[in-house]
Parts: C-alpha cells; structure tokens; sequence
C-alpha cells in the first residue's frame, strides 16, 4: 500500500504544492508562479514543516527571478519579493535558510539557482534516511533490541520533507526493521497536523498507530504506555534548546518525569548556530480563529481573547539527544552543537 508523497516539486516553471490544508479527506496540488502565492501558500500552511519550508524558500527565488523578468522589476522590488518570502513565517529557520542558499547565485543566472534549488532538494532527501537509520539506532541501543512503543507529535514525515521525514523518518526505519509496535499520534490541536496529516502517513505505511488528544498524551508517558518520543524541530540552538510545534515542550516534561528518551530529530539545516540558546528565537503567534473556530462554526464566545503560539521551546535539559544526518548529538551528557 507504501506510496510516495510528494509535497513539495519543482515542475519546469512552478512550484506544485500538495495542499496540506485539504488532507486526509482531498489530495489536491497547486501549482505556484508567483511569490504572493507562494507567501499565501506558506501562511496557510499549504506547505509546512520545516525542511519542505527550506525547499520552498529556494525555490521560490527562482519564482522571484521570473517574475521579475515578466514584470520588469528593479532590484530593489525583487529584493523585496525575495524578503517576503524569507520572513513569510519566522520560527522555522529553514525558509530564510533556503532562501539564502540560492540568493547568493542570482548573479550566476536562472539555471545556478535551480540546480542548487534542487541538489537542495535531493539532499533533504538523503538527510531523512542518514537521521532514519542514525535515530533509530541510537533508540534500539538504549532501550534494547525491541519492538517499541513510541510517541510523537505534529507531523514530521514526507509532507513536511523532501523524503521519509525526520523523527517520523526515524519511525518508519524502525518499522522496516520490525521495531514498531504503536505510534501514539498527538492529534495537534489546533491544527491537527497529527490527526490529519501524520495519522495519513502511517496509514499509507501500515504502521500501526493510534490518535490521542494533546492532553493524553502525558498520561500515556506516565503510564508506561510509551517507551520514548520523538518530535522534529523548527529550530535548534547551539545549546540543543529546540522550537517545535506548540505541545512538544509538554511532552518532553513528560519524558524527563517518566525517564524515557525524548529525541529531537531534524537536519544541520534547522540548526541556528548564530543562536546561544532558545531565548532568542522568534515565536509565530497565530489568529484568534484558530481557537475560536473548529471545521467552519464558531465555537467560543464571539470576541473571546486567546493565546495561540504555534511553538514552543523544549530546554536542552528535557533532551536525551538531537538526531542529524551527522551524528546523534547527546544533549543529556552536556554536548552542543
Ligand atoms: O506549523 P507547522 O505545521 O509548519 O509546524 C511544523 C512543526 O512544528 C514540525 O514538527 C517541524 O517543522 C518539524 S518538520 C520535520
């Protein structure tokens, strides 16, 4: 039943987005030929997670430079377009990260900046598997050659990659190697990317699994339903603090009082080595409809106040370790990136 999903390609002239908004109930792909769709799509989480975020932002300077030429911008009006795309959302550093791989090439012409775009791309692709087999290792050396139970939360597989994923990549290694006995999926709220969009993946992978609210999840943890969790990341410290998707941070406490790992598993690329720690990355706020709306009705009282951040911070303290495609850094034992 295993197909490849492919969220996020790059067809001749456009970007072709799965959108993400409509899954599991509508497979639909949109086609992007310019950067106000492009930073449209972005907000409305058409295309999302962190690593397809960085493939978007390359890509979408070679949509900037076509327009350009159609439009007969100036520099100036093109280094706004391309600006609004790097800051279209702010925790992800993967967007600004992909943007400024390619910017660099724009003197070299059009063609520089695709293939750099798409050896981008492919080596998103490479980096899942090297962080499927280097995390699934690290789990099965502490905690025994076994089947596990394990938990996980927002969506971190092929629709937020180019590839297999990151912690979900890690879950799909150890389902080939016979390792899963059941994936406890965070339903994500409020946007449900678990219920939604990882429930969807490991359908399609027939790796069992089922759906709990955000709010069960430490009472898995506590007891003993879980043997360890895994989360990607939109943004990791030198020191290992790690943004993720609001509700890891819950997790993680869960983790440390239970004392079972808890991996953040993510690419160099999401690593912001300019950064000490996780005081200083920005958190993306989301509207109040979020909250106070749930599948089109409204659901709280009109004009209710609210608080949606749309990441946390996990210290490194609550972390046994980061997965990359280099190595397994060993947060727990003091190591920094
Ligand atoms: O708001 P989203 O859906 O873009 O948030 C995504 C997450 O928080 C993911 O867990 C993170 O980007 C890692 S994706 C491999």
């Amino acid at each position: 039943m295993s197909r490849q999903i492919k969220a996020i390609e790059w067809d001749a002239d456009k970007i072709v987005l799965l959108d993400q908004t409509l899954l599991p109930g509508v497979e639909k792909y949109l086609e992007i030929r310019t950067i106000a769709e492009l930073v449209g799509a972005i907000q409305r989480l058409v295309v999302r997670g962190a690593p397809a975020l960085g493939v978007a932002g390359a890509f979408g300077v070679v949509i900037a430079l076509d327009e350009a030429k159609t439009g007969n911008w100036s520099d100036g009006q093109l280094d706004k377009a391309i600006d609004s795309l790097k800051d279209a959302r702010p925790t992800a550093v993967n967007l600004a990260w992909g943007v400024n791989q390619v910017r660099p090439l724009i003197g070299l012409g059009r063609d520089a900046v695709v293939q750099t775009a798409l050896k981008l791309a492919d080596e998103d692709r490479d980096a899942n598997f090297a962080m499927g087999s280097i995390g699934a290792d690290w789990l099965l050396r502490e905690l025994g050659d076994r089947p596990l139970n394990l938990l996980t939360h927002c969506n971190t597989g092929s629709l937020a990659t180019t590839g297999s994923g990151t912690a979900l990549g890690v879950i799909k290694e150890l389902h080939n190697r016979q390792r899963v006995k059941e994936v406890f999926v965070d339903e994500t709220r409020p946007l449900m990317q678990g219920s939604r969009l990882t429930a969807w993946e490991l359908e399609i992978e027939g790796i069992p699994y089922r759906i709990a609210p955000d709010s069960a999840a430490a009472t898995a943890i506590l007891s003993g339903k879980v043997d360890a969790a895994l989360i990607g990341a939109d943004r990791i410290a030198l020191n290992g603090d790690s943004a993720n998707k609001i509700g890891s941070l819950g997790v993680a406490l869960a983790c440390s009082i239970a004392k079972i790992p808890f991996l953040v598993v993510a690419p160099e690329s999401t690593v912001d080595r300019s950064i000490l720690n996780g005081d200083s990355i920005s958190i993306e706020m989301r509207p109040d409809h979020e909250i106070t709306r749930f599948a089109g009705k409204q659901i709280a009282p009109a004009g209710a106040r609210t608080f949606n951040p749309a990441f946390d911070v996990t210290p490194a303290k609550f972390i046994s370790a980061v997965i990359t495609e280099k190595k397994a850094y060993e947060i727990a034992k003091g190591e920094v990136l």
